[in-house]
């Protein structure tokens, strides 16, 4: 090493520092408006009192917003698109807060969402999947949950990025990826998001915006929820509308709430769930709507008497974690049932008919999706296909290729091994989880991470996920409640209960930025 390098070494990492600083407090300071209020981490209970106090108002909430989007979206990559009606639509919810200043309003009247970008919305904004293969294609209407939340008053403040096509076009593709969105980036580790529903967990992480909306088939909520430090709610099949969603498999998918608390998820839960003539399983799974809806079940005394099973498979690392949180969940006044199995939990895991399955229902139920559009590029997974090969680069096909499209494509329909698959899965649930819930009298399962997602995805059994801490390296790490169909209340509680005795999550540095 010669002298200058010597010298030229602190005086760079002076400079660097300054940059950092300058960078930091431009971007990341708390911002507080005119009136002294801190939009930062507020949740939607804060924003709606702030609206009342005026302090706030949504105009400024989403300029906040799309000031934070401008300086941090073009590293993290978790927002695709901003709505162009964004600020009207704000203005309008403000306006309409001044002529009725008692309401009432929903909880989220005038509050921000952002929407992962499989699902539909009608007005200036694309629905693509990540993929420029829907780009350009016309939705015939709202998604059926977006119908909820414009009729409560929420601005639709865009898309979020997400793994491209939900992940199911190429094994190979890298978590928080897509061709339109790029590499989404998680905050806390500037490495993998994880996904599908990544930039949905990106974005209210930190803060470019007050909740999202993701959408989960097989641990698409609860893995980026886990990963960056966000609450996911994963309902059961059919409590919210999967009408205009690009889909993988109508038995499998459903869309929740990705919030940076549990009241936050609630409240959104509230707004998306119920009934919708264009979703069959709505139909059904809308008995479980509680009257009164979600919030009633935000109890600080949630975990008091509620029978939470372990199931050690699952809590291969992580000791000193687990027995913290063990005897968190009993200070807090929770029965832990420990050492629990579930019978077949191999042949449950392997995934053997749940990929059978989901192959032959991908092409069934995305070739009707694609036919529904009013207008679009692709009107099947063939034309998908071929797309893709067109577009080499574009889509990187040469470089991820897309595998599990060409799989999907070769499968024929309903048929005898669709429905021996289903049989399996009907059976695994039945003899798994289901006996595992109902013979001990459980409330809920509690597994660390996402790793339960797969028993929960074959079922359409509802799952909760909240930040639980971080690991050395500060990457975040969450704790997952689930539990039968329809215990979303039960769910709520418990997260809520945990959630509030600990209060682990903390926004990311952002240390690489
Ligand atoms: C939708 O895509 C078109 C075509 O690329 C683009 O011009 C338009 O700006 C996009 N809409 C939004 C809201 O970004
Ligand atoms: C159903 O499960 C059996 C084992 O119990 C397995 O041999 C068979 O391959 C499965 N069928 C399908 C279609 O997944």
């Amino acid at each position: 090493m010669d002298s200058t390098s010597v010298y030229a070494f602190p005086f760079s990492q002076f400079i660097f520092l300054i940059l950092l600083v300058t960078l930091q407090s431009s971007v990341l300071l708390p911002a507080t408006s005119d009136t002294g209020f801190s939009i930062e981490e507020a949740t939607v209970h804060d924003l709606q009192l702030a609206f009342q106090r005026n302090q706030l108002s949504s105009r400024k909430l989403v300029e906040f917003y799309l000031k934070r989007i401008e300086s941090l979206n073009p590293v993290l990559r978790g927002v695709l698109e901003v709505n162009p009606d964004a600020l009207s639509q704000a203005d309008k919810a403000d306006q309409e807060r001044k002529t009725k200043p008692r309401g009432p309003f929903s909880a989220l009247h005038g509050i921000p969402i952002l929407l992962k970008d499989n699902i539909a919305t009608k007005d200036k904004l694309n629905t693509t999947a990540g993929s420029y293969a829907l780009l350009g294609s016309v939705v015939p209407r709202d998604a059926g949950v977006v119908t909820r939340l414009r009729k409560a008053g929420a601005i639709i403040l865009g898309k979020a990025t997400l793994s491209e096509w939900s992940h199911y076009r190429a094994k190979n593709a890298p978590n928080g990826w897509s061709a339109r969105g790029g590499q989404g980036k998680n905050p806390y580790t500037g490495g993998d998001p994880r996904g599908s529903s990544s930039g949905s967990a990106i974005s209210v992480a930190t803060n470019m915006v007050t909740v999202s909306l993701g959408t989960e088939t097989d641990g698409s909520i609860l893995c980026p929820s886990d990963s960056n430090s966000v609450v996911g709610i994963k309902p059961t099949v059919g409590l919210t509308s999967r009408a205009g969603v690009v889909p993988i498999s109508p038995r499998q998918d459903t869309v929740g709430p990705i919030c940076r608390t549990v009241s936050d998820a609630a409240h959104v839960l509230e707004t998306i769930a119920g009934f919708d003539i264009n979703d069959e399983a709505t139909f059904e799974a809308s008995k479980y709507v509680p009257k009164g809806g979600y919030a009633q079940f935000l109890r600080k005394d949630g975990l008091r008497g509620k029978r939470l099973g372990l199931v050690r498979a699952f809590f291969a690392r992580n000791e000193a974690f687990l027995q913290y949180t063990f005897r968190n969940l009993r200070n807090r006044g929770a029965i832990l049932v420990d050492n629990l199995e579930i019978d077949n939990i191999n042949e449950i895991c392997n995934g053997l008919s749940r990929d059978i399955a989901l192959k032959i229902e991908f092409k069934q139920a995305l070739n009707a999706y694609l036919q529904d559009l009013v207008d679009s590029p692709v009107r099947s997974l063939a034309d998908v296909i071929a797309f893709n090969k067109k577009h080499l680069k574009l889509e990187k096909i040469d470089e991820y290729g897309q595998d599990i499209m060409l799989e999907a494509q070769k499968t024929s329909g309903i048929g005898k091994q669709l429905n021996e698959a289903l049989l399996n899965m009907t059976r695994l649930s039945k003899n798994g989880f289901e006996k595992l819930m109902r013979s001990n009298k459980l409330d809920a399962v509690v597994t660390p991470f996402s790793s339960f997602s797969s028993i929960l995805a074959i079922g359409g059994y509802p799952g909760v996920i909240v930040p639980a801490g971080y690991d050395e390296e500060g990457e975040p790490f969450g704790i997952c409640f689930g539990g039968l169909k329809g215990s979303e209340p039960k769910l709520i509680e418990i997260a809520y209960s945990f959630e509030q005795a600990n209060k682990i999550r903390k926004p990311p540095s952002l240390f690489f930025l």
